[in-house]
């Protein structure tokens, strides 16, 4: 049966661990510069319906130095956009390529896909999820620290995709998870009463409560894409959910940032905190590249 990646939950934790032990091994691959031609000719469509830099050219590097091609489509040159229904364009692409990567702003959109999809259909963002993003900032969690089950990990910022995700891998790594939102701007209720039950999750509206003792502070803009016309009202109420020195005090001393960019500086973090944990963040952003050629391989070979 054909797999795919739409949502973190669509793996489990075994299966992810696989993922995480072939991306390690690609990536020590890469550095010593030996080849790996495991998807020769297979093709990646890739559909974008918004902007996007490390998700394009992370999966792009990742299935060109596997072997395969990609071909990467804004989805406004696409009949898709003058109304060709989601369902014939799975169909059509299914006989053309070996797997789809599909960055839109409905969730329903990627499952409809998945749905009519004979080949593997991956979530490079909905509004949503961002399950590449959360599968490889695990991946660089343990990198760094060891097994996540014993880390905890705060959010602070808006419940967005990001921090959809990241509820999601709350429950499929069971590690602590404790997040902070403005009232009106916190994460999915379904997927909060869910993780809430499991007992690895927490919310509260408090940053310096959610960053109490925390391994690891995650936060993401405040303004996603396709909000822009909220953006001057979020900036007011977000300014409590700054990650500042301040609020860095109360975490954990050796506590590292992770941000999964692009970040805006002065507004969900300062200037002084980015550079100081650039090298961490930066590599947040270089496993996108590693962990998805792994996803590749698991869903294509
Ligand atoms: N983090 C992330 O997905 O970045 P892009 O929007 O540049 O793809
Ligand atoms: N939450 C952000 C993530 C960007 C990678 C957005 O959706 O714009």
């Amino acid at each position: 049966m054909v797999r795919h990646f739409t949502k973190l939950t669509d793996i489990e934790e075994k299966e992810a661990r696989l993922i995480f032990q072939r991306a390690k091994e690609l990536k020590n691959m890469r550095k010593e510069k030996i080849p790996c031609k495991t998807l020769e000719n297979k093709i990646l469509a890739m559909i974008f319906e918004k902007a996007s830099t490390r998700t394009r050219i992370s999966f792009e590097v990742g299935i060109k130095e596997l072997g395969g091609e990609a071909i990467v489509m804004n989805a406004s040159d696409m009949q898709l956009s003058r109304g060709e229904p989601v369902k014939d364009t799975a169909r059509v692409l299914s006989r053309y390529v070996h797997a789809i990567m599909i960055r839109t702003f409905s969730q329903d959109t990627v499952e409809e896909l998945a749905r009519w999809s004979t080949i593997p259909v991956i979530n490079g963002l909905s509004d949503k999820y961002h399950p590449c993003q959360i599968l490889s900032d695990i991946f660089t969690i343990e990198e760094l620290m060891g097994n996540i089950e014993g880390i905890h990990v705060a959010y602070i910022g808006d419940g967005n995709n990001v921090a959809n995700s990241l509820i999601e891998a709350s429950m499929v790594f069971r590690f602590r998870l404790t997040m902070a939102s403005p009232a009106g701007y916190t994460p999915d209720i379904e997927i909060v009463e869910k993780a809430k039950k499991g007992g690895f999750f927490e919310l509260t509206s408090d940053p310096r409560d959610a960053v109490k003792g925390a391994d690891v502070v995650y936060t993401d803009v405040w303004v996603s894409m396709g909000q822009e016309k909220d953006a001057e009202r979020k900036r007011e109420i977000f300014k409590p959910y700054k990650v500042d020195d301040l609020l860095l005090n109360k975490a954990k001393k050796q506590t590292i940032v992770l941000h999964c960019l692009p970040a805006h500086r002065g507004e969900e973090i300062t200037e002084e905190v980015f550079e100081r944990f650039q090298d961490v963040i930066f590599t947040q952003a270089e496993n996108r590249l590693h962990v998805q050629k792994s996803l590749l391989e698991w869903l294509m070979l």
